[in-house]
């Protein structure tokens, strides 16, 4: 007979809670969830009952064996609500079908051709900080990472509408963060209406002066545009990839930023290998190859705060795993935080430490290290947000000195993870 998945009781619950307390996050609770019940369990809140899964043999269950056996899209989910018919929240052929058509942009390829633009982004936004004021990196990364989306992925110069429509996509972003919706499916969310107007007018807009003015075909809008796809799919694409595209670098850079602040001799180390990578130059393709401290400095920024810490589906059929069986129908998480915070796979999992990922140390052993899921259904952004992540940390380190300012931050669960309340740093311009 299958074993009951275990679900926390009175102590480990006591103690999931103070840690909640302690360090402001449901994460901690996770942890300790995690470290006394093991590697699969059940919290059972009114309405929401998930099952969460931690570790390799989970990571290669969910993102590989059984992968067929589970579905992304849930009707109920604001997600779906928002994405509609989009990549992320499509399965079967219909998934595959839009994948396909978008692998193209997001290709290795087209990287080279993105480069300009993405240190062109940077440079817009650097260039408003003054020397000697507090600038929060949360807000910061958020405006360089949009308008390098826009400009790469759908040819549109985003900086007029980035005040415009700043609060339609923080509005939106929240829609889809957890809140009591995931208690109370069915509770009335009110203040939304205007915000998903705005973000659609905007959308549809630049599909139609696209489909007015057939040029270029080889970015993401014009290749859904090529692709026959009518106007209501590829909103539904746009809008995924503008918040997949956009939120996860955010919060990358803002963590990575914020951990350099934290530690500056590895803020030094960073600074000097750009200075001597770069010598003076605007950082290229060619460049961010070479920037191999930078890299494991952004590596390990995703270990720690992975910005999609957990990957969610529904079982669509018995699924059995380490003698547990998961009821058709369950939530199931798998929790890439806590994957990648396990001491069995981690020396001093807690600790910022860049040079484990440096040559010569043993690679992360498989299904360890996700912090782009993994399988068929990894990230289609994984090449473009690490090459980008360099070339903009290369530009900001380039130009400026960060220093950070003694405030608390909180690993936040919104629609990523994120430091809030902020990352604010003192900049001091280097040029
Ligand atoms: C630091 C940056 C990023 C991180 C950490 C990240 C992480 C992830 C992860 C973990 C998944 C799989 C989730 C799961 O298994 O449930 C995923 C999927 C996805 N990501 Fe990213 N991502 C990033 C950047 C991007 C970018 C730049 C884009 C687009 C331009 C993008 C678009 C997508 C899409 C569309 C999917 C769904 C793919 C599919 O279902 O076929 N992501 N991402």
């Amino acid at each position: 007979m299958a074993k009951s998945i275990p679900t926390p009781k009175g102590p480990t619950s006591l103690r999931a809670l103070r840690a909640l307390r302690r360090e402001h996050s449901v994460l901690a609770a996770l942890e300790v969830f995690n470290r006394e019940l093991g590697d699969i369990f059940r919290f059972t809140l009114p309405g929401f009952k998930p099952v969460m899964l931690v570790g390799p043999e989970a990571a290669r269950m969910v993102l590989v064996s059984s992968r067929d056996d589970l579905r992304w899209r849930n009707e109920a989910d604001p997600v779906t609500l928002l994405l509609r018919h989009g990549v992320l929240v499509e399965d079967g052929d219909a998934h595959d079908r839009l994948r396909r058509t978008m692998n193209p942009a997001l290709h290795k390829q087209m990287l080279n051709n993105y480069a300009a633009a993405m240190v062109r982004g940077t440079d817009q936004i650097v260039q408003q900080w003054r020397d000697d004021e507090p600038r929060d990196m949360l807000v910061e990364m958020r405006r360089v990472a949009l308008l390098i989306l826009m400009e790469t992925l759908y040819r549109v110069d985003f900086s007029p509408e980035l005040d415009r429509l700043w609060s339609a996509i923080l509005k939106t972003l929240q829609f889809i963060s957890p809140g009591l919706w995931i208690l109370w499916p069915g509770i009335p969310r009110p203040g939304y209406e205007r915000a998903l107007r705005q973000m659609d007018d905007y959308l549809y807009q630049i599909i139609r002066l696209r489909r007015a003015c057939l040029g270029e075909t080889d970015d993401l809008l014009g290749g859904l545009i090529a692709a026959g796809l009518d106007d209501d799919l590829i909103r539904d694409q746009l809008l995924t990839m503008l918040i997949a595209g956009h939120d996860t670098s955010t919060a990358l850079l803002s963590w990575a930023l914020y951990l350099l602040g934290q530690h500056p001799p590895a803020m030094s180390q960073a600074q000097n290998e750009v200075d001597s990578v770069l010598a003076g130059q605007t950082p290229t393709l060619e460049h961010a190859a070479h920037l191999h401290y930078l890299g494991q400095v952004i590596d390990e920024a995703l270990r720690l705060y992975p910005p999609i810490h957990l990957g969610s589906r529904v079982a669509a059929v018995d699924l059995p795993f380490q003698g547990y069986t998961i009821p058709a129908g369950t939530r199931v998480m798998y929790s890439i935080y806590l994957t990648h915070r396990q001491p069995a796979y981690w020396d001093e999992p807690g600790a910022f430490r860049p040079e484990r990922f440096a040559p010569g140390q043993p690679r992360p052993q498989p299904y360890t290290y996700l912090p782009f899921g993994g399988g068929p259904r990894n990230c289609i952004g994984a090449a473009f947000a690490q090459v980008e992540t360099k070339l903009v940390l290369a530009r900001i380190l380039q130009q400026v000195e960060l220093a950070a300012l003694p405030k608390p931050v909180y690993a936040h669960m919104g629609a990523t993870l994120e430091p809030r309340p902020g990352v604010p740093m003192r900049v001091k311009r280097r040029l």
